[in-house]
């Protein structure tokens, strides 16, 4: 005989999957396999990834293990990501204050959340015309909508940074993006790169990194125009170049600190699962260009302490 639930009594508590004795500083969360976007770029929803919209774990039950996962592997920060994260947002704003530092990053299409004191990252592909080809028609003016919001208080003490993922079909964009948002109510703008998969040479991968030093050299440029609006730092982009970024990558990851970052996706039957590292399974590490892996290699080159990854 099946003995259902009765209505609105809790679901009973299931223990984490478990992760091994490791410690990780780090971790993030994808809080929902569902998103509104399709972006062409996306990571998460790669067939190799555990990503089926379908698998769900209610907010009671995720509040808890992530409260035990903390305790179990030492998490002080956690990064809440998708899917798209505001889609469960009272749960993100509830969950955050377990973990000493918090962060969201967002497709900003539900809005900019008011989280003082913490880091939203708005991702952003480029300009109008380069950006909605990505990640879908009008979602350019309704991320600038929700950014220009009548009841948002640009400064209300939450850390907005505009992040565009630089990709080979949106490459030619990033001048033109840093003089369109430069003076938007936001506190900067970041650039990440494309993380292609083994195989991937599609029309947002470059075949060789080689290709991309171009680009990287103009963010460098950029930076050095605006300062105080573009967030990333000169020394993590100049180890992207293509001669020396192998070493803060490997072919397989073997010198990424990104490693040490526990990624919680949702799984099969809505039970948390670790793919390879943050962006997924069978990701090509020698063409990686996630942007807080260099900046990590850097901080450490410096004798500093990694900062804890945005995105
Ligand atoms: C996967 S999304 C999830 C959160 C939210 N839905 C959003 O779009 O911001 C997190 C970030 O990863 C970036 N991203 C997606 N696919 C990527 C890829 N293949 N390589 C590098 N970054 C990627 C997105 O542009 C976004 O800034
Ligand atoms: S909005 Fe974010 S999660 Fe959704 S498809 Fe785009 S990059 Fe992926
Ligand atoms: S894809 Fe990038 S972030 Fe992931 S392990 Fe490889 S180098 Fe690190």
């Amino acid at each position: 005989m099946v003995v259902k639930k009765p209505r609105g009594a809790p679901l009973p508590f299931r223990e984490p999957t478990d992760f091994g004795d490791r410690t990780f500083r780090s971790a993030l969360v994808n809080v929902t396999n569902v998103c509104n976007l399709d972006c062409v770029h996306c990571f998460v929803f790669r067939a190799s990834n555990p990503n089926r919209p379908q698998d769900k774990m209610d907010d009671t039950i995720m509040l808890r293990q992530l409260e035990q996962l903390r305790d179990k592997h030492g998490i002080k920060s956690m990064l809440f990501m998708g899917g798209e994260p505001m889609i469960r947002k009272d749960l993100v704003l509830e969950a955050m204050p377990l973990f000493e530092s918090s962060s969201i990053v967002t497709n900003g299409t539900y809005g900019i959340p008011s989280v003082p004191g913490h880091l939203v990252t708005v991702s952003l592909d480029g300009p109008e015309h380069l950006n909605d080809p990505i990640r879908g028609e009008g979602v350019f003016q309704k991320v600038k909508a929700a950014v220009f919001a009548p009841d948002r208080d640009p400064d209300d003490g939450t850390t907005v940074i505009l992040q565009m993922t630089v990709t080979k079909a949106n490459q030619d964009g990033v001048e033109q993006f840093v003089e369109e948002v430069k003076d938007w109510p936001v506190t900067g703008v970041a650039f990440t790169f494309y993380v292609p998969l083994k195989g991937d040479y599609g029309p947002m991968a470059w075949r060789d990194i080689s290709e991309r030093d171009d680009v990287v050299r103009r963010v460098i440029a950029l930076k050095e125009k605006y300062p105080a609006v573009v967030k990333s730092n000169i020394g993590a982009l100049e180890l992207m170049l293509s001669d020396r970024a192998i070493e803060s990558t490997g072919e397989n990851g073997e010198h990424c600190h990104m490693r040490g970052m526990l990624p919680l996706y949702m799984g099969d039957g809505g039970n948390f699962e670790a793919p390879f590292c943050c962006y997924g399974n069978e990701v090509d590490c020698s063409r990686c260009g996630a942007y807080a892996v260099f900046n990590n290699a850097h901080h450490r080159a410096q004798g500093e302490p990694a900062p804890a990854p945005a995105s």
